[in-house]
């Protein structure tokens, strides 16, 4: 299926929570919010216990009412998959739950599993190859550098900007990722403002310029050879530039895009003005002039997407 179309998603972790979020992809691109949950450790035999008498059938259950479209569990470094029964969990959710024709797992069903086996690859937190990826992949990260948990001692230097989190998500999409940015709540359930604020910020910036992230492919290439901090990704006929830095210049020079005849370029949330281009060298390459803008035209912040029709 695809991802971008998740609507609704369920967290499950192997030593027995499971927690569903319908919240995850109305809030964030691509993502899950992913709500840790600090437990007391429990001896092995009590956690298989809970996780035969418990756990399993709280899953089962879980994903006969609520039909997930993306099943994602986590804590699997402290067993095998035959000790957390995942084969078993899985050959079910894939040949005989309602959700068996629609559904996506992560790949943290057990030691040595991440990575190798599953559907969406997390491989590591933090995980962002920076080149295209051969299997569906995901930048599992927190907005807080340090922890995934909510803590009282941090500082503003601690949380990821707008700037990083744009980066990060053009370059994971660029090179066919899935971006989960997760929040920790607070002991008593809240949503610290710092965090509704980037939650917020992501949205606006989205709502701008999520026609380049939604339902786009890995380009061909995926980060220009001429001017750095450019990632592209691509719909049919169309290849979008997601430029991190505004050019300084009156001019952007691509390095990759081949435009032809046809080409138009427009800039995502300025409707209506069209961009003149020359050809960059005579074999590929463009040069965008920037009109002069004002700040308020710009149609956002941080990052900003061009949007080239009919380049090579
Ligand atoms: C902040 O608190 C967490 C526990 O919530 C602790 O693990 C961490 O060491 C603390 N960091 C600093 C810089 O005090
Ligand atoms: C966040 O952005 C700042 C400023 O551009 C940069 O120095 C820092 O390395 C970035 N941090 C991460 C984790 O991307
Ligand atoms: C971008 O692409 C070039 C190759 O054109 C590569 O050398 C570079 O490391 C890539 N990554 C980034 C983050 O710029």
């Amino acid at each position: 299926m695809d991802l971008t179309e998740i609507s609704s998603v369920i967290l499950h972790h192997p030593s027995g929570s499971v927690l569903t979020s319908h919240l995850a992809c109305t809030i964030l691109c691509m993502s899950g919010l992913t709500l840790s949950i600090l437990r007391t450790k429990r001896t092995n035999l009590q956690r298989r216990i809970m996780l035969i008498v418990l756990c399993c059938p709280q899953l089962y259950d879980i994903i006969n009412s609520y039909k997930p479209e993306y099943v994602w569990s986590d804590g699997d470094w402290e067993a095998s998959d035959t000790y957390w029964r995942s084969k078993e969990f899985l050959a079910w959710l894939y040949n005989d739950s309602p959700v068996r024709d629609t559904v996506v797992v992560n790949d943290r069903w057990g030691v040595g599993d991440m990575c190798h086996h599953g559907g969406v690859y997390t491989c590591a937190d933090r995980y962002n190859p920076g080149v295209l990826q051969n299997h569906k992949w995901e930048d599992a990260m927190t907005i807080d550098k340090q922890s995934w948990g909510y803590r009282r001692n941090t500082t503003m230097a601690d949380f990821l900007t707008m700037d990083n989190l744009t980066s990060i998500l053009a370059s994971t999409v660029s090179c066919g990722g899935n971006m989960l940015m997760n929040v920790g709540p607070t002991a008593d359930g809240r949503i610290d403002p710092i965090f509704q604020e980037r939650l917020e910020q992501m949205g606006d910036w989205l709502r701008v310029n999520g026609e380049g992230i939604y339902g786009t492919k890995p380009w061909r290439a995926q980060n220009d050879t001429k001017t750095p901090q450019i990632w592209y990704t691509s719909k049919p006929g169309l290849t979008y530039a997601i430029v991190l830095e505004w050019p300084k210049a009156d001019t952007l020079s691509l390095g990759v895009p081949v435009p032809t005849e046809e080409t138009t370029v427009t800039l995502l949330g300025l409707p209506g003005v069209k961009f003149s281009w020359k050809q960059l060298s005579v074999d590929k390459g463009i040069i965008i002039t920037i009109p002069p803008l004002s700040v308020s035209d710009l149609p956002c912040q941080w990052a900003w997407v061009f949007r080239m029709s009919n380049v090579k």
